[in-house]
């Protein structure tokens, strides 16, 4: 592992579904890489969704998501953490990669065929959603990143980036490398709060790593039990509960494995358990929420930070940008 490159969207509270799925892992990638481990707040992919996409909320989303990620313990004097739009070599890139997709590549990819079903006739799928994975691709090979660490949902793009990788290589010399994603073994798709689908911003069943405690206690308190525990003197099974998943995410193993025997012995209630959750999920997020708190008091060194971060990034984005124009034939000025 060379180099490391991810992204989020500045679409609305981040959840402890992308902070376990994906920057948790940035932060242990970025102490091992340091300034090659590139970090990018994606707000061009952000406009491809009309549901959440604010003219007037944008900016600010933008900030507060590289503010959270620095509260969760990026260090962007050591990693490069930086904004998508502030290197416009992404959305050049991107442009010759679509050259290069055969349509039906981008039409069969499962994440667009979801948005464009909630969107329902053509007429309102903008041409952005379906080229979402394209400008995905350009932001990670423009760094030559060999490593994406993501959540399980995005392993289809990371299909994708290869598969025009091997094109632009095939068409244009060796350029790219081939990456490989990077999951969280332990957490690689979070579920919702009901339990079923993947947490998720669009499905609004989340946990915001910045919620309000009693809101969270709410959420935790609703979680779906065992269904087939009826009675509490009946013994429950761990697995059919998101309460251990979320647990076992938060909880030291032992802990955990004492409360799930304990429940299948019907010897402890949920309510306790939700309780244990609570503590512990709260334990783990408050350092994150405490620096979050100290960083709004100091939005000067997040906006330094960004453009620190996009400075460097630039040299590097530019000079892969160089390199493919002269492959692929532009005529080069000068
Ligand atoms: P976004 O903003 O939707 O998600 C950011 C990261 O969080 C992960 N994630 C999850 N992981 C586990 N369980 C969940 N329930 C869960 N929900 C979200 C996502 O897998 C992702 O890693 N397309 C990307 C943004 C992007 C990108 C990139 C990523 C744009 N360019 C280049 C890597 C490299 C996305 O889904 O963002």
């Amino acid at each position: 592992m060379k180099r490391v490159l991810s992204g989020i969207q500045p679409t609305g509270e981040i959840h402890i579904g992308n902070y376990l799925g994906a920057i948790k892992q940035w932060v242990e990638l970025g102490e091992r890489l340091g300034k090659e481990a590139f970090f990018c707040i994606v707000d061009y992919h952000a406009l491809t969704n009309p549901a959440a996409y604010d003219k007037d909320l944008l900016a600010q989303r933008t900030f507060e998501a590289a503010l959270v990620n620095i509260a969760a313990g990026l260090d962007p004097e050591k990693v490069t953490l930086f904004v998508q739009s502030h290197v416009p070599e992404h959305t050049e890139l991107s442009w010759v990669f679509t050259t290069l997709t055969p349509l039906g590549d981008l039409t069969r990819m499962t994440q667009f065929k979801d948005k464009a079903a909630k969107l329902g006739s053509n007429e309102l799928i903008g041409a952005g959603l379906l080229m979402y994975p394209v400008l995905q691709a350009a932001d990670i090979l423009i760094y030559k990143a060999d490593t994406v660490p993501v959540g399980e949902d995005q392993l289809q793009h990371l299909e994708l980036t290869r598969e025009i990788a091997r094109r632009f290589n095939g068409l244009f010399g060796e350029t790219f490398p081939e990456p490989q994603a990077f999951l969280n073994p332990e957490a690689p798709r979070v579920p919702g709060i009901d339990g079923r689908a993947k947490m998720s911003k669009s499905l609004g069943n989340t946990i915001g790593l910045l919620e309000d405690e009693r809101s969270i206690w709410e959420k935790i308190r609703h979680l779906p039990d065992d269904p087939q525990r009826i009675r509490l003197s009946d013994p429950g099974d761990p697995d059919r509960t998101v309460v251990f998943t979320y647990l076992s995410y938060f909880a030291p193993k032992e802990l955990v494995e004492a409360l799930k025997e304990e429940y299948r012995r019907a010897g402890v209630g949920t309510l306790v358990v939700k309780e244990i959750l609570f503590e512990q999920m709260m334990r783990a997020l408050r350092p994150i929420r405490e620096r979050a708190e100290a960083l709004r008091k100091d939005p000067g060194y997040v906006m330094d930070a960004l453009l620190e971060g996009a400075r460097r990034a630039r040299t590097v984005a530019a000079a892969t940008m160089e390199e493919v124009r002269e492959k692929v034939g532009l005529l080069r000025p000068g």
